[in-house]
C-alpha cells in the first residue's frame, strides 16, 4: 500500500480516543502524530467526527462507537482500527470490511485475569460478601449468630458454563480446585471440554440443572437477551446468575422480575446494560446483586498489556502489515484479490 503522508516524510494522523500508559502512547508517538483525548470520559462523538477527517489510524475502546458513517469520516485515508479490548460489539465489524480496513483487537491476554474475576463474583453473590463486609461497617456485627449471613457452597456445586471459549474453559479450570460439577452449553460441542471434566448439555438443561450460571458468550444477534424472563423462569429457585461478558446478553428487566418474585436467589454481574448503570436502576436496590464496573479485566498487568497489543495492531496497521490480531482478516484477501 503506498503511504503517501510517509512518502512525504510526515508522520501519519492518529486519533486516540483515550488515555494509555504513557510509555505506550511514547511508543506510538514516535510512528505518529497523535490526537489524543485527555479527559477521563468518552469522547463525544462529534469530537471524534471532527478529529478523524485524514487519519490513519484509530486507537479506540469499548465505550466508542465505530460505524460506516465514522469511518467515513475518515475521508479514505483510515488504514487501521484497533480496539483496547477483546470485545468489538461496539464496532461494525462489516463497515469496517467493507472499506478494507483491518480491525485490531486484544484477545488472550485478558482471559486469566477475567477468569478470576468471575471466580470472585460467584464467591462474592454465593457468601453474600459485599452484605457482609457493610453489616460490619454498619455497626450491626453484634455477635456470632448461627445462621447469620449463611449463604450457599460454591464447593460441591453444579457450576453451568454458557460459553466455553477461552475465558469459559480458564474458570472450568479453576472450578475444578472448588470440586464443582461443571456443565456447558453452546452451539457446538468443544473436544477439550472432557479435559476439563464439563458434561456438553443443551441451554435448557444448563438451566435447569445448575447451582450456578456464569455467562461468558460474546454479544452478538443470538445472544442478545439470551437470559431473558423464559431462561430465568427455567433457573433454580436456589440458583446464582454471574454475568461477566456483555450487558445486553442478560435482559436487565426480566431479570429484576426474576430476583424480585424469587425466581433466583442472586446475581453478580460485572456489565451491565446501559454502562455506567444509572444510580436508580432497581438492581442497585437489591440486596443480593453485585454489580461491578466492568472490571473483568481490570488488573495493572493485564490492562497494560491490553493498551500494548492494542499499539502494536495498530503500528502494525499504520505501516501496511497484517495486524498481529485481526478480527476480520478477509480484509487481506480483498487486497490480495
Ligand atoms: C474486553 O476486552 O472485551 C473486556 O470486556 C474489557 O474488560
Amino acid at each position: 500500500m503506498t503511504d503517501t503522508t510517509q512518502q512525504a516524510g510526515k508522520k501519519p494522523d492518529v486519533v486516540v480516543t483515550r488515555r494509555v500508559p504513557q510509555p505506550i502512547l511514547d511508543q506510538m508517538a514516535e510512528a505518529a502524530t497523535l490526537r489524543l483525548w485527555e479527559e477521563d470520559r468518552p469522547i463525544p462523538r462529534e469530537t471524534l467526527l471532527g478529529w478523524l477527517p485524514g487519519c490513519a489510524g484509530l486507537y479506540c475502546l469499548l465505550t466508542d462507537r465505530i460505524d460506516g458513517e465514522l469511518l467515513d469520516a475518515a475521508g479514505g485515508s483510515l488504514r487501521v482500527v484497533s480496539q483496547m479490548a477483546v470485545g468489538y460489539d461496539n464496532v461494525d465489524v462489516e463497515a469496517c470490511t467493507a472499506r478494507g480496513i483491518p480491525l485490531g483487537n486484544t484477545p488472550g491476554v485478558l482471559t486469566e485475569t477475567t477468569a478470576d474475576l468471575a471466580i470472585a463474583l460467584l464467591l462474592a453473590t454465593a457468601r453474600r460478601l459485599v452484605e457482609a463486609a457493610e453489616f460490619v461497617k454498619a455497626g450491626q456485627w453484634v455477635t456470632w449468630r448461627p445462621m447469620e449471613l449463611t449463604g450457599r457452597d460454591l464447593y460441591g456445586s453444579t457450576v453451568g458454563i454458557v460459553g466455553l471459549g477461552r475465558i469459559g474453559k480458564a474458570v472450568a479450570l479453576r472450578l475444578r480446585g472448588f470440586g464443582c460439577r461443571l456443565l456447558y452449553t453452546q452451539p457446538e460441542p468443544d473436544p477439550e471440554a472432557a479435559n476439563l471434566g464439563a458434561g456438553y448439555v443443551d441451554f435448557e438443561t444448563l438451566l435447569r440443572s445448575s447451582d450456578f450460571v456464569t455467562v461468558h458468550t460474546p454479544l452478538n444477534e443470538e445472544t442478545r437477551g439470551l437470559i431473558g424472563a423464559e431462561a430465568l423462569a427455567l433457573m433454580k429457585r436456589e440458583a446464582i446468575l454471574i454475568n461477566t461478558s456483555r450487558g445486553p446478553v442478560v435482559d436487565q428487566a426480566a431479570l429484576v422480575e426474576a430476583l424480585r418474585a424469587g425466581q433466583i436467589a442472586a446475581a453478580g454481574l460485572d456489565v451491565t446494560d446501559p454502562e455506567p448503570i444509572p444510580l436508580d436502576d432497581p438492581l442497585l436496590s437489591l440486596p443480593n446483586v453485585v454489580v461491578l464496573p466492568h472490571i473483568g479485566s481490570a488488573s495493572v498487568a493485564t490492562r497494560t498489556r491490553m493498551a500494548q497489543m492494542a499499539a502494536d495492531n495498530l503500528l502494525a496497521g499504520l505501516r501496511g502489515e497484517r495486524l498481529p490480531n485481526t478480527v476480520n482478516p478477509e480484509v487481506y484477501n480483498q487486497r490480495e484479490a
